[in-house]
């Protein structure tokens, strides 16, 4: 009995330790603010704002997904405001939240928590580049699939089997003499696609015609776009083919 009204006093003196450094009151840190995610390619970053203070603060980062409930620090004591996440998406699809504390000297600030950020929802995702080669009585439209989508070997990105997120069309908008038809091509059609890209045959029926294309790529959830191409255009004659190519143009002139 004795020993257990021991061990319950070493218990509380323990817990009243504990309290003591995690909670050392009102702080006199300031509490970062606006804590923003932004993520390119899938590649999430995170950036804050403090105010000036005469002494350097020094921020630490912390990460949490949905789905393994505990924060997982990211960057520790550092002096800019910004910290790269990137190897702390396990899915894209998932939600995850970060927060922030600065450190003035011994002190800490509390945490400034961003809001919940889905890196396939709210990230920007580069647009597919895009070819034109002219044939017979078409043309044909070369869209290679965003680099984010296609591994080191031109395979298709794998997250081990798990759902995540993918182009499931392209919206490819060809404009001729002012009117734009648009077309929408299944990554799900093999005839027409491949790890590395899509074709898209369009009949050229008159000469004389400038037809410009750009397109974007659609993704299986949330009707999210990537960003949508620069148009490149190319111009059919009878004669001669003139091409207007834009700066990342692949043309390939088969003629
Ligand atoms: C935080 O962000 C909001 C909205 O984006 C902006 O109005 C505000 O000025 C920012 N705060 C600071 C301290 O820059
Ligand atoms: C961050 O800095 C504080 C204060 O200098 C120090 O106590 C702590 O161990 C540092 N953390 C890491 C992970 O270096
Ligand atoms: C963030 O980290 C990822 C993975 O480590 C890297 O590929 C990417 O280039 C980094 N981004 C920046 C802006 O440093
Ligand atoms: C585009 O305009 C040119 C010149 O006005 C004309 O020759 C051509 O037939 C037009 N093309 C289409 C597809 O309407
Ligand atoms: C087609 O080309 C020929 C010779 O290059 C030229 O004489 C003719 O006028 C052209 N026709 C049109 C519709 O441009």
């Amino acid at each position: 009995m004795a020993f257990l009204v021991l061990l319950t006093l070493a218990m509380q003196g323990v817990s009243r330790a504990e309290m003591g450094t995690a909670d050392p009151g009102p702080s006199s840190v300031p509490i970062p603010t606006n804590v923003t995610i932004e993520s390119y390619n899938m590649k999430p970053i995170v950036y804050w704002e403090y105010q000036i203070m005469p002494q350097v603060p020094v921020f630490t980062v912390e990460v949490k997904t949905y789905g393994y409930g505990d924060w997982i620090v990211a960057c520790t004591n550092i002096s800019h405001r910004y910290c790269n996440i990137s190897d702390h998406v396990n899915d894209p699809l998932n939600s995850l939240w970060v927060r922030v504390k600065a450190r003035v000297g011994q002190k800490e600030s509390a945490y400034a928590k961003s809001e919940e950020f889905t890196v396939c929802q709210h990230g920007k995702i580069e647009p597919p580049k895009l070819g034109i080669r002219k044939e017979e009585k078409q043309i044909t439209i070369d869209i290679f699939h965003p680099s984010v989508f296609v591994n080191g070997e031109g395979q298709e990105v794998d997250y081990y089997d798990e759902i995540t997120c993918y182009i499931i069309v392209y919206n490819v908008y060809v404009r001729v003499n002012k009117s734009e038809i648009l077309y929408k091509v299944s990554t799900k059609m093999e005839d027409d696609c491949n790890e590395i890209q899509c074709q898209l045959t369009v009949p050229v029926p008159s000469l004389n015609s400038q037809y410009c294309v750009s397109a974007e790529g659609v993704l299986n959830v949330w009707g999210v776009t990537t960003e949508k191409s620069e148009e490149i255009c190319v111009t059919i004659s009878n004669s001669s083919i003139k091409d207007l190519c834009g700066k990342k143009c692949h043309y390939r002139d088969k003629t």
